[in-house]
């Protein structure tokens, strides 16, 4: 017997992309830590984007889900991926029993709008609003945003898929007060999921690695061993009720997943730069036809150049590699491929600290001279000199 209960939360507007203004993401507020060249990329959604292969590996999970869902005769999952980027601070993190004091919350990993709203950090930001607006299943896929380092795999700006199923509250059995359910709520989980890797990378070996989420409990990594490698594919896991219940869905239980596009686009279409995916080089965007997962080929690349830059911190000002990065991505854009802390120590007598960090710039589609580079790279020493009161050594 079930019983299906009605939604007695309130229903929050479900803010899409075009009520967003990029141009207000920057203001004049203490918290706003959002640089221009974030701005930039807010509004592309590349996962929307035809023949493009996040869009292609988004597709094919969609395709997926709503095949299983018609095996099962189950509810359809519904599908959003133009949920607005700039999300309330407590959808992000309050509403998913993430802590005051979580290192995610700081402002070198998050870009803070103001003290009420953010770009959010994951997709996990729509949990609750998609659940008081009655959705019991379904996918939301966006851009989201994190403040990182650079290399070859992490770039401020990426893109992730949720995925979110609620199942009818089950009478407990005679005799028990308790629902029982999390078990089948777990084995459908695992076996919805593994049945999506299997249809996108085809038949690989995977393992289920015990994980922690605030949200979900337990929670699990999925991952795969894919070109001699193990390959994390996923995050996921059983809802905590308490999420359910605050979203009017008392003790029905639920099950939550998320994964990076990116990570699984790079490996399957062979991409080996991060930057590729934001690439309006024909030579990118012209290799790929939706539905249809291809070896990249690589276009020359172009000739990299090294410059290290070292200075004393001022012991009065905070200073995170982060800060340095988002510094570097401000001047230099998509120019820069490396960020590397080379060197760091603390002079016994005065006290005071050195970093010398070593900035790889490379450009995948364009050549750059040498008096260009230095352009740009000086641009970054005045301004590491203006923003954190740093004293240049080199
Ligand atoms: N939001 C998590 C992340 O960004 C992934 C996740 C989603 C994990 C849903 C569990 C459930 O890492």
């Amino acid at each position: 017997m079930y019983n299906m209960r009605a939604s007695t939360a309130e229903a929050p507007v479900l803010d899409r992309m075009d009520s967003l203004k990029p141009n207000e993401l920057i203001k004049d507020d203490p918290m706003n830590n959002i640089s221009p060249a974030i701005v930039e990329r807010v509004g592309r959604s590349l996962h929307t984007m035809p023949n493009h292969p996040l869009s292609i590996i988004k597709q094919k999970i969609e395709t997926y889900f709503t095949e299983r869902s018609k095996k099962q005769n189950g509810a359809e999952f519904m599908i959003f991926d133009d949920l607005s980027p700039k999300v309330k601070i407590t959808a992000n993190f309050d509403d998913l029993l993430i802590p005051p004091d979580h290192v995610s919350r700081s402002a070198s990993d998050t870009y803070y709008i103001d003290d009420e709203t953010m770009l959010r950090g994951h997709t996990s930001a729509h949990q609750a609003s998609l659940l008081k607006n009655g959705h019991d299943s379904f996918l939301c896929t966006g851009d989201v945003y994190r403040r990182d380092e650079i290399d070859a795999s992490h770039y401020p700006v990426f893109h992730q898929m949720e995925g979110v199923r609620v199942f009818p509250e089950k009478a407990p059995p005679e005799g028990s007060e308790k629902i029982q359910g999390n078990k089948e709520v777990e084995a459908d989980l695992k076996d919805a999921l593994e049945g999506m890797v299997d249809a996108v990378f085809g038949p690989v070996e995977k393992r289920w690695v015990d994980a922690y989420f605030p949200f979900t409990e337990p929670s699990f990594e999925l991952e795969i061993y894919y070109n001699d490698k193990w390959l994390e594919v996923l995050g996921c896991g059983v809802m905590q009720q308490d999420i359910l219940r605050r979203a009017g869905r008392g003790e029905q239980p639920g099950w939550a997943f998320g994964l990076g596009l990116e990570r699984l686009a790079m490996v399957l279409f062979n991409i080996p730069d991060i930057r590729l995916f934001w690439s309006q080089d024909e030579r990118f965007t012209g290799q790929f036809k939706d539905g249809e997962i291809t070896e990249f080929k690589p276009f020359s690349k172009y000739p990299a150049a090294t410059r290290d830059v070292s200075f004393w911190l001022d012991p009065a000002k905070s200073f995170h590699q982060n800060d340095l990065c988002e510094v570097v991505r401000g001047k230099a854009g998509d120019l820069v491929e490396k960020v590397e802390l080379v060197d760091e120590f603390t002079h016994p007598k005065t006290n005071r600290t050195s970093n010398m960090f070593r900035i790889v710039y490379c450009s995948l589609d364009k050549t750059f001279t040498s008096d260009e580079v230095n352009v740009i790279h000086d641009g970054v020493r005045e301004e590491l000199v203006a923003n954190f009161n740093v004293e240049l050594r080199i």
